[in-house]
């Protein structure tokens, strides 16, 4: 099978691209075939196989703290509310501090909470559909898509919902930065919006210190391992991070979903009749374009000198991981540009692998479990207004920017 990219050449390689940026597949291609350690002078080591990505993901010579002196460098032009969340978040934090924090939030993120959450979201939706069923069209992403992943976080987290578009805004000033490369420009308005989310998430702490309830935050609260505790600061960086990181990557999953399906009819019909295979649909909408394509924003650093595929790579030096490549390694994966609901196995990296491995991964597949099937049902024979998508112009983030549906309705 001839892959993508055949006649690209990764010295021309521009990740700010717009056309790369529209579809990044041909490059992913071109990089996988002809430099699949490639060094970016503004970005670093780039690898695009699955197999290096995977090997990387779970080689503890490689974490996630930013080193010196590059840390010095970006603290000294970032507010110091984007340097709380940058060292405290669990995205951007090693072993030991990793384990302690991670261990004591898992004891308040809980497989029960998130299944506890399976009749809201149903609820949610039910709801939503309801109110646009009888309109002639809507934007998947206004009226699903966005609105059920921030319901489902405020619901998880027991803030209002009404503060939900507050929240939305906020995660968006905030990961606009985490671009490649950065978008240090946008830095003074992230900063505003830090500022902001982590006095809103301190005012949640107090309240729930005053009067616990049976949310996360509270869950958070109580947590306690040997006698450690999360730190205040490490509880402002897990709030907003779960807020930042629950929301728009299921809102990508979402509407993504929907837009496979419905150019795919005969695939949409099947979800529509056989719950069964909403799984595995589900699980190949991921593999094919999930929702983030390059692991943490701040990449990996190794702590000794490491070699992949005849190339040593030194400390201090970022390595990104294309995950939305290796997920169309065809090494790994037969006919990797089918889009195939039945496909097995797949296995993909969507949700990341090793030590910071998705949190949220099941959050984010019972939601888009929930709520693909539901639209398909409710819309028998809904059509796509665009001929192409129309992506954000993000490298990390895939995500469509609209997704206008006619539901054949007067
Ligand atoms: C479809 C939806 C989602 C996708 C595709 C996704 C993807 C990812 C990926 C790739 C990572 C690992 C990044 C890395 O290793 O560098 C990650 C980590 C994380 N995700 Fe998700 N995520 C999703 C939904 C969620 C949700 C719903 C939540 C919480 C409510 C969440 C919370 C987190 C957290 C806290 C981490 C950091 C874990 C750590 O560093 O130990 N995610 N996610």
């Amino acid at each position: 099978m001839d892959e993508p990219g055949r006649d690209l050449d990764p010295a021309d390689w521009d990740p700010r691209d717009p056309v790369f940026r529209h579809d990044p597949i041909p490059w992913y291609g071109a990089l996988r075939r002809k430099a699949p350690v490639f060094g970016h002078q503004d970005i670093g080591i780039v690898l695009s196989r699955y197999e290096d990505i995977d090997r990387v993901l779970r080689d503890r010579r490689f974490g996630v703290a930013t080193p010196s002196p590059w840390r010095e460098v970006l603290a000294a032009g970032a507010p110091p509310s984007m340097v709380l969340l940058s060292e405290h978040s669990l995205l951007f934090i090693d072993p030991p501090a990793h384990t302690r924090v991670r261990g004591l939030v898992a004891q308040a993120f809980t497989p029960r909470r998130i299944e506890g959450l399976r009749p809201r979201v149903e609820a949610m939706i039910d709801t939503i559909l309801a109110g646009i069923e009888d309109r002639p069209g809507f934007d998947v992403l206004e009226e699903i898509a966005w609105p059920v992943p921030i319901l489902a976080v405020t619901d998880l987290l027991d803030v209002p919902a009404t503060d939900q578009w507050l929240l939305h805004e906020w995660t968006h000033a905030i990961t606009a930065v985490d671009e490649l490369p950065l978008e240090l420009d946008l830095l003074p308005a992230a900063g505003i919006a830090a500022d902001e989310f982590l006095a809103y998430a301190g005012d949640l702490v107090d309240e729930r210190r005053r009067t616990p309830g049976d949310d996360l935050i509270s869950g958070l609260l109580v947590a306690e391992e040997d006698g450690e505790q999360l730190t205040r600061d490490e509880l402002l960086a897990m709030i907003v991070l779960i807020l930042l990181a629950g929301h728009d990557t299921t809102a990508s999953l979402i509407s993504t979903a929907l837009w496979l399906l419905l150019s795919h009819p005969d695939q949409a019909a099947e979800v529509r009749r056989d719950p069964s295979v909403v799984p595995n649909a589900v699980e190949e909408v991921l593999r094919y374009l999930g929702p983030l394509q390059v692991a943490s924003g701040g990449g990996r650093w190794p702590s000794e000198p490491v070699s992949i595929e005849g190339t040593v790579i030194e400390p201090g030096t970022p390595v990104r991981l294309l995950l939305g490549s290796a997920n169309r390694d065809p090494d790994q994966y037969q006919d990797p540009d089918r889009f195939d609901i039945h496909r097995t196995p797949i296995r993909h990296l969507a949700f990341g692998r090793g030590l910071h491995v998705c949190l949220g991964s099941a959050l984010g597949r019972l939601e888009a479990q929930v709520v693909v099937p539901a639209v398909l049902r409710r819309f028998p024979d809904p059509a796509l207004v665009d001929d192409g998508p129309t992506w954000r112009p993000s490298f990390v983030v895939r995500q469509l920017a609209t997704l206008p549906v006619a539901t054949g309705r007067a």
